[in-house]
């Protein structure tokens, strides 16, 4: 029972690491294009376009 259930851990940390790696637009491209492209990259700015959406980006 006990060597279920450590499996089942090992598992479970594997997954949770797997899904850990990959980035989401709303947790983390956001972030860094809020942080550093958006003040020129919008509607109306200096640069030629916009990344303001996930679409735009
Ligand atoms: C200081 C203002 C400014 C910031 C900050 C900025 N950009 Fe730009 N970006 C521009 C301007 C102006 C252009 C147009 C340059 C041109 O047409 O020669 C441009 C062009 C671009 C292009 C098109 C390049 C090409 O060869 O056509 C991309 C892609 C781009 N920016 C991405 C980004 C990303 C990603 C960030 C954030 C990491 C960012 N920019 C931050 C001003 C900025």
């Amino acid at each position: 029972m006990n060597k279920v259930l450590f499996v089942f851990m090992l598992l479970l940390c594997y997954f949770n690491g797997l899904f850990a790696q990959i980035p989401t637009w709303s947790e983390h491209i956001a972030l860094i294009l809020y942080a550093n492209c958006t003040k020129c990259h919008h509607e109306g700015g200096i640069a030629p376009f916009s990344l303001l959406t996930y679409a735009d980006a």
